[in-house]
């Protein structure tokens, strides 16, 4: 059975006192849930990582990092690598996410890269993708997410799959209240594994999960997260609210 995950990308929001709060208020909420089989996430900003750490210790809350540099360390002014994420308990990234594509020109080449690096430190990598609105209007966005995947993931062995979680993320979705269908969600997640299971196995495909990112909300997730493909979601603004982010995780 595919292990099912419901994780919330902060993104720039919570200072250290708001990530305290709202890691708090989500143990409240999700404390008695039985969580069979299902990871709950957390990606605060990098400065709070270390205190979300030491407050989700014993919890059900993973916490996991936003983005991490290719190279092990040296001269690269600003960037965090694999060795200090692990170094204050952190093992799981998100890489690849649309904003870091578009706004800070990660490539499939860098990201591949990234990729490397992650499962080098043995860390787990939460690699997103997906197509802008153009693509998916002109019919491109198969072709969009197969050679993401391909270009970003396909040189791994098969092996190394174990520490990827895939997360499908429709650019024309992220943050703006526009959520692709479940129907939507489900052939292109269905996609997704039989092209992985065209270059891997059946095997692989069946034990990768694939979270869905776009605009989840209480609203919808039980729709989406009910679709056989779909393993969970990547959660942006509805992360920031322990009561909408707790109900989504009822819903898986
Ligand atoms: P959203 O963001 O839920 O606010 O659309 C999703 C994401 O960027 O992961």
């Amino acid at each position: 059975m595919r292990t099912k995950i419901v994780a919330g990308n902060w993104k720039m929001n919570n200072d250290k006192q708001e990530t305290k709060v709202l890691i708090e208020q989500l143990q409240d909420s999700i404390e008695n849930l039985s969580l069979e089989n299902t990871r709950v996430l957390v990606a605060p900003t990098f400065v709070n990582l270390s205190s979300a750490v030491a407050l989700a210790n014993n919890s059900k809350i993973e916490v996991v990092a936003q983005n991490m540099h290719q190279a092990a360390n040296g001269a690269f002014t600003g960037e965090i690598s694999a060795a200090m994420l692990k170094s204050v308990g952190v093992h799981s990234v998100i890489l690849g996410h649309s904003e870091r594509r578009t706004f800070f020109g990660e490539t499939d080449a860098l990201l591949a890269e990234k990729v490397d690096t992650t499962l080098a430190n043995n860390m787990e990598a939460i690699f997103c993708f997906g197509e802008l609105l153009e693509d998916r209007k002109s019919g491109n966005h198969f072709n969009v997410v197969e050679s993401q995947l391909k270009n970003g993931l396909f040189h791994l062995e098969a092996a190394a799959w174990k520490q990827i979680v895939l997360a499908y993320e429709p650019v024309w979705a992220i943050g703006t209240g526009e959520t692709a269908s479940p129907e939507q969600a489900q052939e292109m997640h269905a996609f997704i594994r039989k092209i992985i299971k065209d270059h891997y196995n059946q095997e692989v495909a069946d034990a990768v999960s694939i979270l869905y990112g776009g605009s989840v909300k209480p609203s919808n997730a039980e729709e989406i997260f009910s679709k056989a493909d779909v393993d969970g979601g990547l959660i942006g603004g509805a992360a920031l609210n322990a009561t909408d982010f707790s109900a989504i995780i009822k819903a898986i």
